[in-house]
């Protein structure tokens, strides 16, 4: 598998920027000439140029089943890159931007019945769409959604619905590490032959991930959209050996692995970009990694390398490309 094309991007109108908890809006867009959208799965995501020109990837949060429009929600990151912010101050109802179809990262796997949901603040938009899906095709879910306070919370009515009830658990924390959700009792065994899907903060991603390394490893998702652990500070340059042509190549802090083989032609395969997909995995065959993916069981992590976000600690790692 290589690195899929860019998904194709069309202009469309938006039509709707409404604040709807503390920080968050929801924005809806729809084609100018009302013709059906690309159709969508849950999980899946677009990419919307705001009018600073960065390309932001947003979870979709309205029903798969709808063709007519596509809804994500948008926390106002005061620590990001701008992005978020000149989306909700800058764009108005009527403006058009430039939107990629849909691409699906987070799906949910056919077959599976039953599934856990565990989102932490923002990271509840894919999951809005999920627990749809999951019902439309008479599947089952529980859901526990970590928040800060009712006012910092979207979805929260909707997730009151008597539709839900008994599957959804909202738990506040007022952003006291010490009142975060424990969620050692819900992740000690998998029942049911669960699909666990989780995102949100990285903290969380982490703990969830430290706490089901003895789930299937196909059973447990992830889903990032901060580049956060990509370039950290305190980085710094190494090199890494392509152990069938004997080629070095440097690795600068500003570039990943999976950057630098491709600047030298190499056909990389890639999907999320973030760590938390699989799909750059390569074999490990010298040096000691920093691994910053979500992907890798424990005993993975000695021979075995994310490219697209993982570094090193060696001043050298050599792989098995
Ligand atoms: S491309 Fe998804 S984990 Fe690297």
């Amino acid at each position: 598998m290589s690195a899929s094309p860019p998904p194709p991007s069309m202009p469309l109108r938006v039509t709707r920027n409404d604040k709807i908890a503390d920080g968050i809006h929801l924005f809806e867009f729809r084609d100018p000439g009302g013709n059906p959208l690309p159709q969508f799965t849950a999980g899946a995501h677009i990419a919307v140029r705001v009018p600073n020109g960065l390309l932001r990837k947003y979870s979709l949060c309205n029903d798969p089943a709808e063709r007519d429009r596509y809804q994500i929600a948008v926390k106002r990151e005061v620590s990001g890159r701008g992005g978020s912010i000149n989306l909700i101050d800058g764009v108005n109802a009527g403006d058009e931007l430039i939107v990629t179809a849909p691409v699906n990262d987070f799906a949910l796997p056919a077959r599976a019945q039953d599934f856990l949901f565990i989102a932490g603040g923002i990271g509840v938009t894919p999951m809005i769409a999920m627990i749809r899906q999951v019902l439309a095709e008479g599947k089952r879910f529980r859901l526990f959604y970590c928040s800060r306070s009712p006012e910092t919370t979207a979805f929260r009515e909707e997730l009151g619905a008597q539709e839900f009830k008994g599957m959804v658990t909202i738990h506040y924390d007022d952003g006291d590490v010490s009142r975060s959700l424990d969620l050692r009792p819900i992740l000690a065994e998998r029942k049911n032959r669960e699909h666990l899907y989780c995102c949100g903060p990285r903290p969380l991603m982490e703990a969830v991930r430290a706490m089901t390394d003895h789930w299937s490893p196909t059973a447990v998702h992830f889903e990032a959209f901060s580049d956060a652990e990509t370039h950290k500070a305190g980085d710094t340059p190494f090199k890494v050996k392509l152990a069938r042509s004997g080629t070095v190549l440097d690795v600068p802090t500003t570039k990943t692995v999976l950057e630098v083989l491709r600047d030298h032609g190499l056909d990389v395969p890639s999907s999320c970009e973030t760590g938390t997909c699989g799909t750059c995995r390569t074999k490990m065959l010298a040096g000691e990694a920093d691994h910053r993916d979500l992907v890798l069981a424990d005993h993975e992590r000695k021979d075995t390398i994310m490219i697209c976000v993982s570094r090193a600690h060696s001043a050298e790692i050599t792989i098995d490309r």
